[in-house]
This record gives structure tokens, sequence and C-alpha cells, in this order.
């Protein structure tokens, strides 16, 4: 830290140099926020001093009005000199520095300068161009890309294009592939995309400031320009930004509404905030770092603004989704819960027609539902329309005009925006589940709403219809359509055995080779539930037949009674029981040992030293490639007894299941085995 603190003292005394000395350059920037139908603000930083302009106009080449001098609010880094009434960006707190590594700091770099020009007095639903200058030195704009269109007057009637993406700020190809789809699909279809909506998770890994801006900004830039971006907090940004004080990167890279600027009840917090466009009302609510019981501030906040919406549509985004089980499981995580439990009959009651979600990295799309908040989710009675809800497939999903309570909504998570994806379930009201990269493209036209779902490549992968016209009796439907719960499907897999019963043996598993009567769940004294294989005369190889991948990771928990002192294998790479890899826990010879069996015969590829202790849980972590396995093993009592190693493989293991092998006459114990397919 001392160079930084160096580096910014030198920084500070450049900042009292005249401000001719030193012209700023663009750093972010410009981009749109808070529209309404006759405001905006726009946004952009110099990397030092500026004298802030905003020009816009007609046409690019009449950019007749100025928003400059007090009609720009000014924020500032944390290093620079200035009055104090000046709000300053980001600065990690002193009690947190020297937590972080050094690249992970999250605060604003040195010498910036935010400046957020408040457009005001604009036509309804008309389009501007606009360029940015540092006194009369142009920064950016002046050109046909550089426009902001403001909204339609609230309750006119309603034509929109929105993009909802989730999940994305890792700076990858997949996020670039993911933005570049959605630009094709526009300029292909003829019609641009009027608003976006971010829901969280935008600024891997901890949402700092320099993230925001390699993994947000510069990646959106040419969709930012023109289009606002409608933020929801996910967790990552939580890392660094904080709801209940509205301080950190996020807070400062947003202006979002809390005054009830954009229609709406004022919420008083950037942290979660509603708004009007045309005949839609939007909610967007933090579900990562707020209190989220039905009698603290913000479902108090959000039943005050369902009252008095008045809309014929109803969105809500928030980032953790009430009904997943993609990289998260809904049933088993407190936010996710919480959101389902206490939030959406607040919606429902209030007619909400769609809620939007990231936080789990797939996309998928309900039924039309109404009730589903029992923990864990069913679809028994809670569904009111199970066909596809297509226009020109099974019908649309049909609701009354206008917002009425109970009527049905479409639960979508759209977390597939760029992080790596999986799957670990079967979400029982799910009509659509996709594990690709993609984002959504709303459009809603009067009475009529589409969404679609573009896969990275820019295929169209679901498509579906809400139509709300006349009255609608919603019926719940008792045993509704059910997605397939496929396994082999699975991306993401805990097995554990509390919820088989002691004595019978666990499910998808299969003894290929060795006496069969050797695979029970048994209980321990501590109630918990394990798997005991028992080897007779024979060698057992028993397999978990259901995960099907080449590229893969499996971390399982195995313990060996003091009794065994002939060890215990893990197998991958598995094609019979004559050919499969085996990494070899052997006690007696204090070794780890990989080996390859072609037909039944034992090539070793590597050996380690290593202390097997009976008696404890052990942990294990394989990750397998086309190229090379990754061994990590761990004692129970971590760190002291822990081996790493790599070894290549010059070719690859064929894609089958991995299990496990017991030598004869020998005993292990199993606490849960988790798979993690890596081939998609
Ligand atoms: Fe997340």
């Amino acid at each position: 830290m001392t160079n930084l603190r160096l580096f910014s003292l030198a920084l500070a005394l450049a900042t009292i140099l005249p401000a001719w000395a030193s012209a700023g350059s663009l750093a972010r920037g410009p981009y749109l926020q808070q529209a309404t139908s006759n405001s905006i603000v726009v946004v952009w930083r110099t990397k030092g001093v500026s004298t802030p302009v905003l020009r816009y106009g007609n046409s690019p080449d009449a950019l007749t009005e100025e928003v400059s001098g007090d009609s720009v609010i000014l924020r500032v880094s944390a290093d620079i000199n200035a009055a104090t009434n000046i709000p300053r960006l980001y600065k990690e707190p002193a009690d947190e520095i020297d937590q972080r590594e050094a690249d992970h700091d999250p605060s604003t770099a040195a010498n910036t300068y935010q400046f957020e020009a408040q457009v005001s007095g604009l036509q309804p639903d008309s389009k501007y161009y606009y360029a940015i200058y540092d006194n009369n030195q142009p920064l950016a704009g002046g050109d046909e890309n550089h426009y902001f269109v403001s909204h339609p007057r609230i309750g006119s009637s309603t034509d929109m294009r929105l993009w909802v993406v989730g999940d994305s700020g890792t700076g990858e190809i997949e996020q670039a592939m993911v933005h570049d789809a959605m630009r094709a699909y526009v300029s292909r279809t003829g019609r641009s995309v009027d608003h976006y909506i971010h829901v969280g998770d935008m600024a891997y890994s901890d949402g700092t400031d320099r993230e925001f801006q390699d993994n947000f900004f510069a990646p959106y830039q040419t969709t930012l320009r023109n289009t606002v971006c409608w933020p929801a907090m996910g967790n990552h940004e939580g890392h660094t930004s904080r709801g209940i004080s509205g301080i950190g990167p996020y807070y400062d890279a947003y202006v979002v509404p809390t005054r009830a600027e954009a229609g709406g009840v004022a919420s008083g917090t950037e942290a979660y905030y509603s708004f009007d466009i045309e005949e839609v009302h939007f909610t967007c609510l933090d579900s990562h770092d707020l209190d989220r019981s039905p009698d603290a501030a913000m479902a108090q906040w959000l039943r005050a603004d369902l009252e008095q919406a008045n809309a014929k549509w109803l969105v809500a985004f928030w980032h953790h989704p009430p009904y997943t089980k993609g990289s998260h499981d809904s049933d088993r995580e407190q936010q996710l819960a919480e959101m389902r439990e206490n939030f959406m009959p607040i919606l429902e009651s209030s007619g909400v027609d769609l809620t939007l979600t990231g936080h789990s990295h797939i996309y998928e799309r309900s039924m039309l539902m109404d009730g589903a908040y029992d923990t864990p989710t069913t679809a028994k009675g809670v569904i009111l329309d199970d066909g596809d809800g297509r226009i020109g497939g099974d019908g649309a999903y049909r609701k009354s005009k206008g917002l009425r309570p109970h009527e049905g909504s479409v639960s979508i998570v759209s977390g597939h925006g760029g992080a790596g994806i999986s799957r670990q379930g079967t979400m029982p009201v799910m009509r659509e589940i996709i594990i690709e990269h993609g984002s959504v493209i709303l459009d809603i036209e009067g009475d009529t709403l589409t969404g679609t779902m573009l896969n990275k490549q820019g295929q169209i992968r679901d498509v579906f219809n809400i139509v709300k016209r006349g009255r609608v009796r919603p019926v719940r439907i008792k045993n509704p359509w059910q997605p397939i719960h496929d396994i082999s499907l699975l991306t993401e897999l805990l097995l554990e055995f509390n919820d088989v019963a002691p004595g019978s043996a666990p499910e998808g598993w299969r003894v290929v080779s060795g006496n069969p009567s050797s695979l029970a769940v048994t209980a321990e004294p501590n109630g918990e539930n394990l798997l005991r294989a028992e080897a007779n005369a024979e060698p057992l190889l028993a397999q978990y037949a259901q995960f099907d991948s080449s590229a893969f990771e499996f971390e399982t928990g195995i313990r060996l009674p003091p009794e065994n002192e002939k060890g215990a294998g893990l197998l991958f790479g598995y094609r019979d029981p004559r050919n499969f890899g085996r990494i070899y826990l052997d006690p007696a010879a204090s070794v780890i040992r990989v080996s390859r069996f072609v037909d039944g015969s034992e090539n070793i590829i590597t050996e380690e030293a290593a202390q097997i202790p009976s008696g404890l849980w052990l942990k294990f972590e394989i990750q397998v490639t086309d190229v090379d396995i990754e061994v990590q093993f761990q004692d129970e009592a971590e760190q002291t007894r822990e081996i790493e190693f790599t070894i290549g493989i010059d070719s690859p293991f064929p894609k089958s299941p991995i299990g496990f092998y017991l030598p004869p006459d020998s005993s292990a114990e199993f606490l849960y085995f988790e798979f993690q397919d890596n081939d998609r």
C-alpha cells in the first residue's frame, strides 16, 4: 500500500495546479441513468480534473442545448484535494485495508472525477444526440452513436423492448458473445432495446471499482451509451458495496430513483426502488444484504409502492431467485427461500406478471403459477397454465386486463449472462430449463408480452407470451405437467445419504464387480447417514452410473476404518472392470498412487507420499480435464496433511462415469459425493 499512497500524494499535488495545466482523459462512459419522459442523467468519468459540459440536440450536428456548472453533480476519488461538500467516491475503510490482496483493492482509482449531468426539460419519446466535453475539448459523442431517447409519458400505451441479463460480469468471451448476440438480434429484427435490466453479479469477483470498469462498463459501452441500465445488486457486488448504507462501487456507478423521480413511491434508498415506463410498473429489490422479513423496511415499502401502482403490467426484479435448481437451490438457501416466502406473496397479491432474477447460472422459465410459497417447492396446486405459453404453441398465458391479485406470474432465472453455467436438479414449476449462456429479450406491446431467450450464438431457445385481455378466471391444476427429471442432464450433483433409509442401497450406484450386497447406507451416532461399502473375497468396483463427463470435478469425504490396512481407491475414466483410472490411498505404503488400468493391468502414472490416517474423514478433490488430473487431499483436521499434485495425461480418459474401488476383505465409508461437469 505504501507505493500507492505515495502515488496518490503525487496526484493530489497535481490537482492543485491550474485547471488548464492538466486536461482530464475519459475514464468511463458516457452512459445513461434514471431516464424519465422529460429527463435523463448522463454520467462519465475523467482521470484528471476537467470542466464538464454536456451538449445535446436533435442531430449530431446541432447540439444546441447545454448542461454544465451546477447542473452537473461532481464526485471525486478520496485522494483529490477538493471542498469537503463534494461527495467522495468509494475508498476502502481503514479497518478493512490489508484484509485483501493489493490487486483486489476496491477503492476508486486515484485522480478520478465522476460527472452526472442532469438533463431536464426534454420532450417525451424523443431522440436526442449528445456529446461530452472538457470545457470545449470533445471527450466523446457528437456522432450517430451517441444518443438517448426520453421515455414516452407514463400511462401511454406500452411498446417497449427490454434486455435482461444476469451474472455476466466476468470479462470473458461468453459475456461478449451474449452481448453481441443481443446486438445482432436487435439489428436483425429492426428494433433496438429501449431499456436494460441487470439482475446482479455484473462485476466479478468482488464488485470493485476496477472490476466495474473492466467487466461491466467496458464490455457493454456500446449499449450503455444509448440505453439506461436499471440494476439490482448481486452478492458479488455485495463484497464491497453495502445496501444498508448505500456505499460502495455499485452505488457510485448507478443513479437510480430514491425520491420517486421516475414514478412509484419514494424508497429513500438506492438499494431498492421503483419506476414507471408507459403502462409498466417496475420494482427492484435488494435480496442480498437487507432485512428480508415481512415487517422490515423493504417489504413495507414494497406494499406501499404496489398499492399505488396504477399500471397494466408489473415486473419485479432482484438477484436471488425464488425458484431455481441451477447453480443454486432455492429449496436449500436462505436468501432465496426468504424472497419466495416473504416477497412473492406481496407481489402476487398485487398482480405481478413477471419476476426476473439471476444468481443461479442457468436459464429457467416457469409455467404460469401462483402461490408457490412452500419449501421445498412443489408444482401441485400452484400452476394455472402448464402449457408452453406460446402463441402458436399451446397458447399464450392468459390473465385479466390490468393488475389483479393471484392470476399468475412467470418466473425467469436469467443467470446465464457470462459466468460458468450449471444445473443441480429440476425445479418442478419450470417449463424450460436450458444450460446455455444467453440473455432474455422482453417485448411488451399493449396487452401482449413476449419473452425470448437468445443463446450466446444468437439462436432463439425459448419463447413465451402473456396476454392480458378481458376477464380471466384462474384455475389451479391439481396435477400439472412436470419437467422430466433427467439426471444425465445435471452438471452439478451433491449426493448425501440423509434422505436414504439406513439399511437400504443408495440410488444411482451400481456394483460392477464384487458382491452386490456390500453397498448400504448406515446411520452415524450423530444422526448423519453415510454410505458404507464392504468388499468380500473379491475387489469391489462401484460406479455412479448417471454422471457422464470427460471433464469434471469430483469431491468426496471418505473414511477408512482402523481395520482397513489395504486402503481404497477412487475411480475415474471408468470404461469397464478392466479399463479405468484409479487414485489409490495406500496406508501401508503411505502413498497416494495414480494408475491407469488397461485390460486389467496396472500402469502407475505417479505416486505421492502421504500419511493416510484411519478413522478420520479425508477430503478428496479431483479435477480431470483432457490433459491433466489435479488431486487435492486433506484430512479432517484440515491443512495438517494436505497434498496437491497435478499429472499430465497424454490421451484423454473416456467420457464415462466415476466411482470407487475397494481391495478384497476391506471396507470404507463415504459421507458425500459432489460432482461438477465441466464439459459444457
Ligand atoms: Fe450471485
